[in-house]
């Protein structure tokens, strides 16, 4: 390895997926907006980065697998540096779509250890179990010792699970292990390939299903323990989660974005719940205000339904399965509802916005984990009449370049 003279390069800011970026055009990870830095190069092609000028917002990761582990990339910023550059991220798709000087709210923080939900890669190597992220732009499996993301219920079940899955993969064997904290217990789903899932191993993972104290365990998709349904309650509501479903990464962002859509649909008497999932914003208002929610998961749909079902003395509420990026609801029937709840998956909502800008709908309450996608949408709506009033960023990917967000759109 050697440091090839006039390497040294000036990091100018800290791109949209989280690396530093050089006049150059040269993006270098884990280094921040002002630092110099020396790139040393290898024989092999490898190169490694030091920092000869660390910037005054450089920290100490709080992980010791920060730099290998491939689910963070932000944990050496300060944390006001941190936050801001997020919000900067909105501010900066904004304006890529024309939206300038929208109201951008200060990025609000949320938590370590809150994550609920994670998708953990499982290899055996020899004798051992390793559990983890995958390492960042490798095929390796990072050996977690310590998660400062993770729910600390999570991250206990990690040790647990090395023991456990010891007898259930061969060597070089690959499991991945979806784990999610609802409020009735571990919902867990493994894929393992190859598993035949006979009677033996069928009952060895109820087994380890019951001693993990999961409330759910499916392997291939298919059951092999429950010990109760996994439930989550959002406002009077019991819903009952139907397995992959998708729930908000943590508890403490999805309370959040709950405060800005019940505070943006105002006092609307009728409102559609776009993107519903299993009800997360459905449900808290159904006791205000008559709902229809629309969701393309047949399963999420039917549970939501059988949650409504069991509320008592909410407003007309309905949940309806329907493709709406395919089939999204047009003007005329828009135009019944004063009030839009919209939380689309990362794609965005193109064929919906382009509708909404159509219709006489007073108000909307946007959420999105997308920036680009929104800004593409929230131009679509402006063009049709809208006032972005406020945009909202929200750590809820903590350390991560992503970025969640709520927005409030009224017409004028
Ligand atoms: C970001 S999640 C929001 C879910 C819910 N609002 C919540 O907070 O739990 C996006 C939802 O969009 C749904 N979805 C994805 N593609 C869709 C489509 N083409 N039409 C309707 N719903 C879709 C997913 O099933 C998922 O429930």
């Amino acid at each position: 390895m050697s440091t090839l003279p006039g390497q040294n390069v000036q990091v100018l800011r800290v791109g949209h997926k989280g690396d530093g970026e050089t006049a150059e055009g040269m993006f270098v990870p884990f280094t921040l907006a002002g630092e110099e830095v020396a790139i040393s190069t290898g024989e092999d092609g490898s190169y490694a980065v030091e920092v000869v000028k660390p910037s005054p917002d450089r920290v100490k990761p709080a992980c010791r697998h920060f730099g290998t582990c491939g689910a963070c990339q932000l944990q050496h910023m300060a944390p006001r540096a941190y936050l801001d550059w997020k919000r900067e991220q909105v501010i900066i798709a904004l304006a890529q779509r024309g939206l300038d000087g929208i109201q951008v709210e200060p990025t609000i923080a949320i938590a370590p250890g809150t994550r609920r939900r994670a998708v953990l890669s499982a290899r055996r190597i020899r004798e051992r179990v390793v559990i983890g992220f995958q390492e960042r732009g490798g095929h390796f499996i990072n050996d977690m010792q310590e998660c400062p993301v993770l729910h600390p219920l999570l991250m206990a079940l990690v040790p647990k699970l090395q023991l456990a899955l010891e007898p259930e993969l061969p060597e070089r064997g690959q499991a991945e292990l979806a784990l999610t904290l609802t409020d009735s217990g571990v919902d867990a789903a493994f894929g393992i390939p190859g598993a035949k899932l006979d009677r033996e191993q069928r009952a060895r993972l109820a087994i380890l299903a019951d001693r993990l104290r999961f409330a759910r365990l499916t392997v291939n998709e298919e059951l092999v323990h429950q010990s109760a349904p996994p439930m989550m309650a959002w406002g009077r509501g019991q819903v009952a989660l139907p397995p992959a479903s998708f729930l908000q990464a943590t508890r403490e962002a999805e309370v959040v974005m709950q405060g800005h859509v019940t505070a943006d649909v105002g006092k609307a008497r009728k409102v559609a719940d776009l993107f519903s999932g299993c009800g997360a914003f459905t449900l808290p208002l159904a006791e205000a205000h008559a709902v229809s929610a629309f969701d393309s998961e047949e399963g999420a749909i039917a549970a939501l339904s059988q949650a409504l079902r069991g509320m008592q003395g909410i407003k007309p509420a309905t949940a309806e399965r329907r493709d709406l990026f395919r089939r999204p609801l047009l003007k005329h029937e828009l135009d019944a509802f004063d009030a839009v709840v919209i939380d689309p998956p990362r794609a965005g909502a193109r064929a919906q916005a382009e509708q909404l800008a159509k219709s006489k709908v007073a108000r909307i309450a946007a959420v999105s984990c997308n920036p680009a996608t929104f800004s593409r949408d929230a131009r679509i709506l402006v063009d049709g009449g809208y006032r972005l009033r406020v945009v909202r960023p929200i750590d809820q990917f903590l350390w991560s370049a992503h970025v969640e967000l709520t927005a409030l759109f009224e017409r004028d």
